[in-house]
């Protein structure tokens, strides 16, 4: 008799879903359910084992063989099937653990000091470590301080070197934005008695127009030496120690006779422009020099303004600007920039 038809093709039914659920399974678990459902002790496989016994001899050598075969196809499979389900899962499992060093995180961006506040700071350093002290008055002013003391009585005409803004504030002009950092002299003087040897570093207001070398609301720092036997000399060697030691060994500094009610003499304190190295360019106007301030010899009527004997006591006094040496030494032609306030510039200086 030949085999049962019947119980091949019913093998080959078998074997043909137990492939598509092998395909099927998305893990090792649901692997070993296939497994168990077709190769299991009561898997369909075993069932139709079970069921040779009705056949006879020949049928069941037969389909026999060919579910011998069906399992062996079918065991073939799974382990595949379970190699390639193993290795996605330790691949997955392996992403999810992964510590990824090479990451790039977006640097934090931090705000700086301002160029003219970091200059403020170098300039305070540089004469602290000559002996100076540090020393500050306020932005809004009276007459007096800012002026009258100062050897300027009202109507004096040098108060025409400073285009003055005056607060509405008291009797009219007599408070002020400080046209100048000279009155924390007069406030220093007021307090102490000399010696003296301070620096004084401030905001100061003037109804300028803007330009290339001039802003409307600028930073001076001034100084303040009284002591016995001070000389022009001095203020000459200070002024020189301070520029090399700022600007450095190439930059000098010259002092040109000029006027000030507050010192006699009086002298404009000038540097090397850094810009061309004194060979002359337009932002000196091709003098090779540019003009930093003014300084002098502190004037007897200042001295008796504020109670100092100018019998006993001699002095100097300088004053200049910051945003101007900050403009130097960072070699900027025009000033404006310090006030625009574009990052792109300020982040370079
Ligand atoms: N206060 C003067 C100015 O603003 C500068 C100066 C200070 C001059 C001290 C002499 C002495 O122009």
């Amino acid at each position: 008799m030949t085999p049962d038809p019947g119980e091949i093709a019913h093998v080959d039914e078998i074997v043909s879903r137990a492939r598509r659920s092998i395909d099927d399974a998305s893990s090792e678990t649901d692997l070993r359910e296939v497994e168990n459902t077709f190769l299991g002790k009561r898997g369909e496989l075993a069932r139709a084992q079970r069921s040779l016994g009705q056949l006879d001899a020949l049928q069941r050598r037969e389909v026999g063989r060919h579910l011998n075969a069906a399992r062996a196809q079918l065991e073939a499979l799974l382990s595949e099937r379970q190699t390639s389900l193993h290795a996605e899962a330790r691949a997955l499992r392996l992403a999810g653990e992964r510590l990824d060093l090479t990451e790039l995180v977006e640097v934090r961006r931090r705000g700086r000091l301002h160029v003219v506040e970091r200059t403020r700071q170098q300039l305070e350093d540089v004469f602290v470590g000559m002996g100076f002290v540090v020393v500050e008055g306020p932005e809004v002013e009276t007459d007096f301080h800012n002026f009258e003391a100062l050897n300027m009585p009202i109507a004096h005409p040098a108060r025409s070197m400073w285009d003055t803004l005056y607060v509405e504030l008291g009797p009219p002009e007599s408070v002020v934005l400080r046209t100048h950092t000279s009155p924390v002299q007069i406030r220093l003087m007021q307090r102490q008695g000399p010696p003296i040897y301070a620096v004084m570093p401030g905001r100061c207001y003037r109804r300028d127009t803007p330009d290339a070398r001039h802003i409307p609301t600028f930073h001076q720092i001034e100084g303040l030496v009284v002591d016995h036997g001070i000389s022009f000399g001095d203020l000459a060697g200070t002024i020189e120690t301070f520029t090399t030691a700022y600007f450095g060994a190439d930059i000098h500094s010259r002092l040109r006779p000029s006027y000030f009610p507050f010192t006699e003499p009086s002298a404009e304190y000038e540097i090397t422009c850094t810009i061309c190295q004194g060979a002359g360019c337009r932002t000196c106007s091709n003098t090779g020099w540019v003009e930093l301030g003014g300084c002098g010899m502190v004037d007897p009527a200042v001295f008796e303004a504020v109670g100092v004997d100018a019998e006993e006591w001699t002095g100097f006094a300088f004053g200049f600007g910051i945003d101007r040496c900050a403009q130097m030494r960072h070699e900027m032609p025009d000033m404006r920039v310090l006030l625009e306030n574009d990052v792109r510039v300020l982040e370079r200086l």
